[in-house]
């Protein structure tokens, strides 16, 4: 088993030449001669040593841009050219298969998909793959009334999110699915399939930024005892993903999961018992200029004994395909741990990844988060050290 994993981690990307992929082919591109530039910035550099060297990464996947994969960078404006010119060559390398039509049928698209990665396997053996969903975040569906993946292939001929087909295709090919986009994966039908495959699917909607710093600051908020009445939550960011949550049947989950987030980690709702009505509010405002430079505002209003208020501000100047990036790279390897380590279906314990937490009792605070991952770590390596 450790010699099957030596190799190290396939990252099957879709969505591979948006801002995120597009900034991993680079990461990827880089590390191996340059490991100091990404390496130190992964939580899981130093685990899992029967994963073999961290900087193994390999890199495939899909688009519908027509774009190679450095004018895709060139076009993200993620990164500098002078970054990755020296490493174009080996950037341009990174096999890019097209997407399925979106008017072909589910089954075939999956089919297509399928035979897409045993191709990409077989371009990179003895590597372990995982797939990394990087679509733009889509519209909400109704899919919960197809228990399995047969009757989502009786009831549904053309699927309503892209996504769908690639989940579908990998867990069908026994590959981990990492959902980092805010676009419902979980359905029944997919968890049992899962389940019965004995794979991983993690997610859902990576937390990178400003949600992130949010989940530890309710969290310390809540350790002291200070009641927060009101949290206000503004981003600004000028990527392609900020354009498309401009559409707000595109934004519906994605603020869902940005505001359930809260309650969650205090225990209630702020506002209610001041005003009757919640007073947490998450905007995102679409702003050019910045690119993938975003900036986020949190103004948080609480109190202590005798109900006096106090205020506190916060403003993250984040990039947000550079906080995205080692994200994705360290779920890859949890992912294909995961598998390894024997767990089917959702992956509640990888909750500090995501801004939705899924699965049974997964961890909403910072603290019990951490406490989690640390606790899989533990478990994961009690069943695989002894390979290695
Ligand atoms: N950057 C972050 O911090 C962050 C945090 C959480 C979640 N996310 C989510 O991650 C996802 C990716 O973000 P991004 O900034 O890279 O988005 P992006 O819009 O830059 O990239 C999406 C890519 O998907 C491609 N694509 C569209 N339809 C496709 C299809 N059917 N098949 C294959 N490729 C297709 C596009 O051509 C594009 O290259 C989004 O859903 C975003 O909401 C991002």
């Amino acid at each position: 088993m450790a010699d099957e994993l030596n190799k190290g981690v396939l990252m099957l990307v879709a969505g591979v030449k948006g801002a995120i992929g597009s900034t991993l082919a680079a990461a990827v591109a880089v590390m191996r001669d340059n490991p100091d530039l990404v390496r130190p910035y992964l939580m899981t550099a130093e685990k899992f040593p029967y994963l073999g060297d961290p900087a193994g990464f390999g890199l495939a996947g899909w688009d519908v841009s027509e774009m190679s994969m450095t004018e895709a960078l060139a076009h993200q404006g993620v990164l500098e050219k002078a970054v990755w010119a020296p490493y174009a060559e080996r950037i341009e390398q990174v096999p890019v298969k097209p997407a399925p039509a979106a008017a072909m049928d589910l089954k075939s698209q999956v089919a297509k998909l399928k035979a897409d990665i045993q191709a990409l396997e077989g371009e990179f053996p003895g590597m372990t793959p995982v797939l990394v969903n990087l679509l733009p975040a889509g519209g909400c569906h109704d899919l919960d009334r197809f228990p399995t993946s047969d009757a989502l292939y009786e009831g549904v001929r053309v699927p309503p999110l892209a996504d769908l087909a690639y989940a579908l295709a990998a867990l069908e090919a026994g590959v981990p699915v990492i959902n980092f986009s805010p676009n419902v994966l979980e359905i029944p039908a997919l968890v049992d399939a899962a389940e019965k495959g004995g794979i991983p699917l993690a997610g859902r909607d990576g937390k990178t930024g400003q949600t992130y710093f949010k989940v530890v600051l309710a969290s310390a908020l809540r350790a002291r005892g200070l009641f927060v009445n009101g949290w206000y939550s503004l981003n600004i960011l000028g990527n392609a993903d900020g354009e498309n949550l401009m559409d707000p049947s595109h934004a519906a989950c994605k603020l869902e999961n940005k505001t359930d987030v809260l309650e969650g980690v205090l225990g209630y709702s702020p506002g209610m018992k001041n005003f009757g009505k919640s007073a947490h509010k998450v905007h995102i405002d679409y702003y050019p200029p910045r690119g993938d430079a975003k900036e986020a505002w949190d103004v948080i209003d609480f109190e202590s004994v005798f109900g006096l208020p106090m205020s506190l501000r916060l403003n993250l100047q984040g990039r947000d395909s550079i906080l995205a990036a080692p994200l994705v790279m360290d779920l890859a390897r949890w992912a294909s741990v995961a598998k390894m380590a024997g767990c089917a279906g959702l992956v509640p314990e990888l909750s500090f990844y995501f801004k939705k937490a899924l699965g049974e009792a997964a961890a909403v605070s910072f603290e019990a988060q951490l406490a989690a991952l640390e606790k899989f770590e533990n478990f994961c390596n009690s069943r695989l050290m002894e390979d290695v």
